[in-house]
């Protein structure tokens, strides 16, 4: 038996930079990791290959295979070879449809777990490239929390951790569909901005922070508009949304409203030593 925790990210700028002929969007960004986490108990069997069995504390959250976390263990039984029953156990804190990565960072946790628990067949570069197979954001938690990621997001570069930096993030009561919200982008409104330049200007101490995805977003939901000029007017200097949304990071010097409908909860940047998953 296992338990391990599965964070939370945020980008600090997502750049678009194009659309590949499969529909997918070619990014540029940094992903940062926040002490945020969902907690997931997991257990194998290797004498039984009956089917897995997840459970999990959120009701509306799918437990079959259509799940992540078990699509990672079909994964990492097609890669290795190996035959085993998964039972995991998933304690969900991590808001879902909020651009906070938490199914990508469950999938990360499973495989690493996994690996483990089956006495590590794999290396942590293997299972980050395994990982791109399923989902676009899960290699980032292969890194050490803090990341410049580019193609679909699964070219993984790992950057010298960042300031801790202590930060609100909030999320109203509607979540964001990933695919709805790249099908709004409009490449060419998009302020052509040199993610290398960026990147550079952050590694310097002059963070720019920015999400191509933001406008997409407030198209399909016009109110999540009204709720980042709340936020600003509650004296947040920088207040943007992470990934597809419809969650949102705040800095500054100040708490967010208390609101019905309106999730908040205080984070910190994180990071996980080699070797370790992140605690
Ligand atoms: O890779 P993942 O399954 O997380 O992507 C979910 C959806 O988000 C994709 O089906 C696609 O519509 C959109 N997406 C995209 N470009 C990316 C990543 C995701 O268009 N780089």
């Amino acid at each position: 038996m296992l338990t391990l925790r599965s964070p939370a990210k945020i980008n600090l700028f997502l750049r678009v930079v194009g659309r590949y002929p499969n529909g997918y969007h070619s990014l540029a960004s940094v992903f940062q990791a926040i002490s945020l986490f969902d907690e997931i108990h997991f257990s194998v069997d290797t004498t039984k290959t009956e089917s897995d069995q997840l459970s999990c504390t959120d009701p509306t959250l799918p437990t079959d295979h259509s799940n992540l976390i078990l699509k990672a263990a079909d994964l990492f039984r097609r890669k290795t070879g190996l035959s085993f029953s998964l039972r995991a156990h998933l304690d969900k804190r991590i808001p879902h449809q909020a651009g906070f990565g938490g199914g990508s960072g469950n999938a990360a946790t499973t495989l690493w777990a996994l690996n483990q628990l089956c006495g590590r067949p794999a290396s942590e570069t293997s299972l980050q490239e395994w990982s791109g197979e399923i989902g676009s954001d899960i290699p980032f938690f292969f890194s050490h929390g803090t990341a410049f990621c580019t193609g679909r997001g699964e070219i993984v570069e790992d950057l010298p951790s960042t300031q801790k930096i202590n930060l609100w993030i909030v999320k109203p009561a509607i979540g964001l569909s990933t695919p709805k919200v790249f099908q709004q982008v409009q490449l060419d409104q998009l302020m052509p901005r040199d993610p290398l330049h960026i990147l550079k200007e952050f590694s310097l101490g002059y963070p720019c922070y920015f999400n191509d995805l933001e406008e997409a977003a407030f198209l399909v939901h016009p109110g999540l508009r009204d709720l980042k000029a709340l936020l600003l007017g509650a004296g947040f200097h920088t207040v943007l949304l992470t990934g597809s949304g419809s969650g949102f990071f705040c800095l500054g010097d100040c708490s967010p409203p208390n609101m019905a409908d309106l999730w908040s909860y205080p984070v910190s940047f994180l990071n996980r030593i080699k070797n370790a998953w992140y605690s």
